[in-house]
């Protein structure tokens, strides 16, 4: 993985909820071909993390620089014309309208309706359980599902860099695994991934490099496997 160019760098990001810092001075960059996680426990910072990154908040200091492009301070609609896609934590589905909408959603800020048409068929080929249910209603798939229409989602944009904020939670270990799957599924289709968890043990099975975030702060990074073998992060974040 050395030698490869970072796609997404971050550097001394800092933002604030009124005075309150959430996030500090957060260095972390993603390279061409990686998983990258960031790992921290509820209320680390992570949320704030991939919104200071994707323009739904504006970081107080630091920078955001996206194949290159200093990025920072941009609005959610540039970014993703750049080839960045998001899937927020909790979904955000529109549950009162059909998948087939919810994908069409996820192009918004595309007008070329062929190449739109082209994405929705081989993102679906992804996901061979929502294909066939086209037209229902978001609200009435299961939890995983509803979190693999939020991934088929955010891939409609065609991203080259797909963040996501906690996939796996609340969902039952087998659809966790499924979801794992697919992320290293679409990696191996072309797309970085920054999947930020605070279920560790997850993200750095299947993670390439992993961030630790405490109380606003990367504390610890390296190799994920590296990471996953150390005594403090076992202590701390996956239970051993
Ligand atoms: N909208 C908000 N207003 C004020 N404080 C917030 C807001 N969102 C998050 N925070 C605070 O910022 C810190 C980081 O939160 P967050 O990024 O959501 O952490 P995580 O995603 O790791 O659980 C927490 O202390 C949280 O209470
Ligand atoms: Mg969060």
């Amino acid at each position: 993985m050395e030698n490869k160019a970072p796609s997404l760098k971050v550097e001394g990001l800092s933002t604030f909820y009124g005075e309150v810092p959430a996030i500090m001075d957060v260095s972390m960059e993603i390279r061409r071909g990686e998983v990258v996680t960031m790992v921290g426990a509820n209320g680390a910072g992570k949320s704030t993390v991939i919104k200071s990154v994707s323009g739904i908040l504006k970081p107080n200091a630091g920078r955001v620089k996206l194949f290159g492009e200093d990025v920072t301070g941009y609005n959610a609609d540039a970014l993703v014309k750049r080839g960045l896609s998001v899937v927020p934590e909790g979904r955000r589905l529109f549950s009162e309208m059909t998948l087939k909408e919810n994908l069409e959603l996820g192009a918004y800020t595309r007008s070329d309706r062929s190449g739109v048409r082209r994405d929705m068929e081989r993102v679906l080929s992804l996901f061979p359980e929502l294909k066939p249910r086209l037209t229902t209603l978001a609200g009435k798939f299961s939890g995983g599902q509803q979190q693999m229409v939020a991934v088929a989602r955010a891939l409609m944009s065609n991203p080259r860099v797909l963040l996501l904020d906690e996939p796996t939670i609340g969902l039952a270990p087998v659809i966790v695994d499924r979801i794992s799957a697919l992320l290293l599924e679409i990696a191996n289709s072309g797309v970085d991934i920054l999947v930020v968890e605070q279920n560790a043990e997850v993200a750095l099975e299947i993670a390439h490099r992993a961030y630790v975030l405490e109380g606003g702060r990367v504390i610890a990074q390296g190799d994920a496997k590296t990471l996953a073998q150390s005594e403090q992060i076992q202590k701390a974040y996956l239970g051993i």
